[in-house]
C-alpha cells in the first residue's frame, strides 16, 4: 500500500514481494537505474552551460574529454549495471554490439539482460528541450554461468520483466513498470530524492492529442494519411489537437497524462519507420499495457513481434487504447 511522501527505495522494497522471480536482484537492479538517472540529470541540466565552459571534444577542467551527451549517458548507465552481480548483458542504441558482464565467467549467476536508449530525443538537448532515457529489462534465456547469446536479447517484448523510462523535464521523474501497474516518480533536486508522485498511472481510454512527425505527411501509407485528415476534419465537434515534441519519452508521458497517441508510421523514406523495437518500442509499448493503453506496428502487437536483429526498426503507435485501434482500423482500408 503506498504511503504518503514515499520514496522510490521505500516503494521498491514495499513492492517487491509481488514481483513473481526473486525480488531482490531486480529491485537492486532498479536502484543502479535511480543512481545512473541522478548522475545524467544532473549532467543533462548543464547542458546549456557547455559552450560557456567549453564544448563536446575540449577537455573539461579535470583534464576529462567532454561528451556528448548520449555517449555520456550511454557510459553512465552501462557502468550503474555493471559489476553489482545482477546483470549479465547489456544492448545500447549507443553500441554496435551487445555488452557482455562477466558472464562468460561460469561462478557468475547473473540473471538479467537490459537493452537501452540512453538519451532519447538528443536533437532536443541543444534548445533546452525534454529527453529521457528508455530501458527494457529480460531474464536471459541461456543457462547462468555460460556467456550471453544474441538469443537472450533477441526476445519478444513479451518476455520483458520490467520497463521503465526517466523523463529529463521541467522536473525530472522517472517512471516504470515490473508488470504490476505503471508508477511515477519526481525527483527533489534539493535533496536527491525520487518520491512516488503519480502512483497507478494510466492512459485514459480515449483522447484527444495526436503526436507525429507531420512532415513526412506526404511519403506516409495512405491510411495514415487518412486518419490524419480524420483527425482534421471538423464533423461535429471532433476536439483533436497536435501536439509533437520530437522526443518519445516526452510526448508518450503527455499523452499518458492526458490522453493522446504518438505514431511514428513507415514512410517511403523510412520503409520500418525510424523506432527502434527493442530500445524504444518494446519497453514503451510495456508500459502503454500495464497503463491501460496499446501499442501496435499499425497492423500487430508490438510485443508479440520476434525480433531478428539488434537495432531493427518498426513502425511504431502508441497511446491511448481506443486511438490505437481506430489507427489499426484505418491501416487495413476499413475507414476512408
Ligand atoms: P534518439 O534521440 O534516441 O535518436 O530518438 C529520437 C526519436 C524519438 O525520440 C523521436 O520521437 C523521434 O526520433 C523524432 O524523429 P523525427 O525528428 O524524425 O520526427
Ligand atoms: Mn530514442
Ligand atoms: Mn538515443
Amino acid at each position: 500500500m503506498s504511503q504518503k511522501n514515499q520514496t522510490l527505495g521505500e516503494f521498491i522494497i514495499e513492492n517487491q514481494s509481488s514481483f513473481k522471480y526473486s525480488s531482490g536482484e531486480l529491485s537492486r537492479l532498479i536502484n543502479s537505474i535511480r543512481l545512473a538517472a541522478k548522475v545524467v540529470n544532473h549532467e543533462v541540466n548543464k547542458a546549456g552551460l557547455v559552450d560557456i565552459f567549453g564544448s563536446a571534444g575540449d577537455t573539461n577542467i579535470q583534464g576529462e574529454d567532454q561528451q556528448k551527451l548520449d555517449v555520456y549517458a550511454n557510459e553512465k548507465f552501462i557502468n550503474a549495471m555493471t559489476n553489482r552481480n545482477i546483470v549479465c548483458g547489456i544492448a545500447s542504441e549507443e553500441e554496435d554490439y551487445f555488452v557482455t558482464i562477466n558472464s562468460q565467467d561460469e561462478n557468475n549467476q547473473n540473471k538479467y539482460i537490459v537493452l537501452i536508449d540512453p538519451l532519447d530525443g538528443s536533437s532536443n538537448i541543444d534548445v533546452n528541450v525534454s529527453v529521457g532515457t528508455i530501458f527494457s529489462v529480460f531474464r536471459r534465456v541461456t543457462p547462468v554461468g555460460t556467456p550471453v547469446t544474441i538469443e537472450d536479447f533477441l526476445q519478444k517484448g513479451d518476455h520483458q520483466v520490467a520497463a521503465g523510462y526517466i523523463i529529463y523535464g521541467t522536473s525530472t521523474m522517472l517512471v516504470y513498470t515490473t508488470g504490476d501497474g505503471v508508477n511515477g516518480f519526481t525527483l527533489n533536486p534539493a535533496i536527491g530524492t525520487f518520491y512516488l508522485s503519480h502512483p497507478s498511472m494510466e492512459f485514459p481510454e480515449d483522447g484527444v492529442i495526436y503526436s507525429v512527425n507531420e512532415g513526412n505527411y506526404v511519403h506516409f501509407p495512405q491510411g495514415i494519411k487518412d486518419y490524419i485528415k480524420y483527425c482534421q476534419m471538423e464533423e461535429g465537434d471532433r476536439p483533436y489537437t497536435s501536439r509533437y515534441i520530437g522526443s518519445l519519452v516526452s510526448d508518450f508521458h503527455r499523452n499518458m497524462i492526458k490522453g493522446g497517441i504518438y505514431m511514428y508510421p513507415k514512410s517511403s523514406k523510412n520503409p520500418n519507420g525510424k523506432l527502434r523495437l527493442l530500445y524504444e518500442c518494446n519497453p514503451m509499448a510495456f508500459l502503454a499495457e500495464q497503463a491501460n493503453g496499446w501499442a501496435s506496428d499499425g497492423f500487430n502487437r508490438i510485443m508479440e513481434i520476434q525480433p531478428k536483429t539488434l537495432h531493427e526498426r518498426v513502425p511504431f503507435f502508441v497511446g491511448s487504447k481506443n486511438m490505437v485501434g481506430k489507427v489499426e482500423e484505418f491501416m487495413k482500408g476499413d475507414k476512408t
